[in-house]
């Protein structure tokens, strides 16, 4: 019984080791971010990969015009901070780390590079 028990121990100790390696993957953290980050998606004004995407069409004194999330993809790391931790007209502020951000950044360019 006693060298069961022995033998028990390490393989628990290593099935519990895998699982926290396969909780979720950088990718799934970052797409799980993105897509609802604080509440408000970010790929409701910027498209599920970052390409950008329309959000509304008004008319003005000018005539149509129309109101556009602008496409992140090619934004840099930096430049995604930045534009995340200023304050802006249309996109609502969200108070998210620098970790938070990177991970989101990650997940876009793996998704953009893949379609
Ligand atoms: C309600 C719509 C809306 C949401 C939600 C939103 N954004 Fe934006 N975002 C905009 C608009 C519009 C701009 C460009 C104009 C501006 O600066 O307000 C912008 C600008 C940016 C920029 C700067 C890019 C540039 O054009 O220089 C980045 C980076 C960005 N958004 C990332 C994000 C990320 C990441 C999220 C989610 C955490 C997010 N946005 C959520 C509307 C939105």
């Amino acid at each position: 019984m006693r060298i069961l028990v022995w033998f028990l121990i390490p393989l628990l100790l290593c099935s519990t080791e895998n699982e926290t390696e396969s909780f979720i993957t950088d990718y799934e953290y970052g797409e799980m971010l993105y897509s609802n980050p604080r509440g408000v998606s970010c790929a409701e004004c910027h498209g599920d990969s970052g390409q950008g995407k329309s959000i509304v069409h008004y008319q003005d004194i000018h005539g149509n015009q129309e109101l556009r999330g602008s496409d992140i993809r090619t934004s840099t790391l930096a430049q995604m901070i930045a534009a995340l931790n200023g304050y802006h007209e249309i996109m609502p502020r969200y108070y998210l780390t620098d970790d938070e951000v990177e991970a989101m950044y990650k997940y876009l360019q793996k998704k953009y590079k893949k379609i």
